[in-house]
């Protein structure tokens, strides 16, 4: 059995924000009466991870991801509750403890904009005190890896954002942490950039054995390289398991798609529902309920009773199934 890495129980964060006035009133009533909001950013929230793990946080902004990935990474405390990363408390024990962990932004660079992202990766040796012999090895093995030859030696204000996030990511595992946590590191690139991210990503947690959480709110990141997820919204938790069993369990709803060599008069099956396939006049979408009627039993009537060329079950949309468990409409536990 793998150990626990992360142990996080009931945290919560709430920020304080002044409420701003404008004009010559305004300005009087901020210094002498200032009013003030309160935002619950994460509220109660608990998980575990074990060592190797590569856990999804999936939420739509403002869900209360970022300030998790901070509380994790001892940048901001919690207000209760409490964290255990590899036997430290983060914001208790910073120092010792961010030469085991590696944060990535994707709403901010780590490394300078006027220094190439190789000059960068000298300072960070020097910090971190990073061995000769272990800081030539991943140089090689991430310029290969992310592909970064080409502008290695470029000052990073110069890069696209795909290329400036990759050499933030390398900068990130240059002294080999065992924990690393992605925040949106693919939010803006381009879909080919992305990808590159995410293999990357994954084939790292594979090899390394490295712990990793990857917060987005772009569920095809997850479906890409996590198995496990936690889906948060409004500061709480409202999922934590697999993907799949997200698919099997909370959808009953299927859908085949059947290509005909014949068209039929009528497909004549009880419970489900026929549908056109956009223009095409020789293909059908048959929605069923899973709870009514079995797969393999309404292939079989189908295939038997109808003259088809072409049938295939449908993948549930995850990004509908998402969608419809942030607003309510599906309660998972
Ligand atoms: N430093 C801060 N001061 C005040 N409010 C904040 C601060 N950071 C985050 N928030 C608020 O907390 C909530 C959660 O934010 P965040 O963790 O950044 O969400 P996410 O990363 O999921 O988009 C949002 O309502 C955000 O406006
Ligand atoms: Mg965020």
């Amino acid at each position: 059995m793998r150990k626990t890495i992360i142990d996080v129980q009931n945290i919560s964060k709430t920020f304080k924000i002044t409420k701003r006035k404008t004009g010559f009133k305004g300005a009087l009533a901020n210094i002498f009466h200032p009013e003030h909001e309160y935002k619950k950013a994460v509220n109660d929230i608990s998980f575990n991870i074990k060592e190797g793990e590569m856990v999804g946080f999936i939420g739509p902004n403002g869900a209360g991801k970022s300030t998790t990935v901070k509380m994790l990474s001892g940048i901001l405390y919690p207000d209760s509750g409490n964290i255990n990363i590899a036997g430290y408390i983060p914001h208790k024990q910073r120092k010792e403890y961010v030469a085991n962990i590696g944060v990535v932004f994707g709403q901010k660079s780590q490394i300078s904009w006027d220094l190439s992202p190789l000059d960068s990766y000298e300072v960070i040796k020097h910090i971190y005190k990073i061995p000769d012999k272990k800081y030539k090895e991943n140089i090689e093995r991430f310029t290969e890896l992310l592909d970064m030859q080409k502008f290695i030696n470029q000052p990073v204000r110069q890069l696209s954002l795909g290329q400036r996030m990759r050499a933030d990511i390398a900068a990130a595992l240059l002294h080999s942490p065992k924990i690393v946590f992605f925040d949106e590191p693919t939010i803006g690139i381009d879909v080919v950039g992305k990808e590159k991210i995410r293999s990357f990503i994954k084939s790292l947690n594979k090899t390394d054995n490295i712990t990793m959480i990857f917060t987005t709110h772009d569920m095809q990141d997850i479906e890409k390289t996590c198995e496990r997820l936690i889906i948060i919204d409004d500061g709480k938790k409202l999922y934590d398991g697999s993907l799949d069993a997200i698919k099997s369990n909370y959808v009953s709803s299927r859908i085949i798609e059947a290509e005909f060599e014949q068209l039929p008069e009528k497909i004549d099956i009880p419970d489900v529902t026929v549908s056109d396939v956009d223009k095409n006049r020789m293909k059908k979408f048959i929605t069923f309920d899973t709870s009514k009627i079995g797969i393999n039993s309404l292939m079989s009537t189908l295939l038997n009773n109808y003259n088809i060329k072409d049938i295939s079950v449908k993948e549930p949309e995850i990004d509908a199934i998402i969608s419809d468990i942030y607003q309510g409409k599906i309660i998972v536990h």
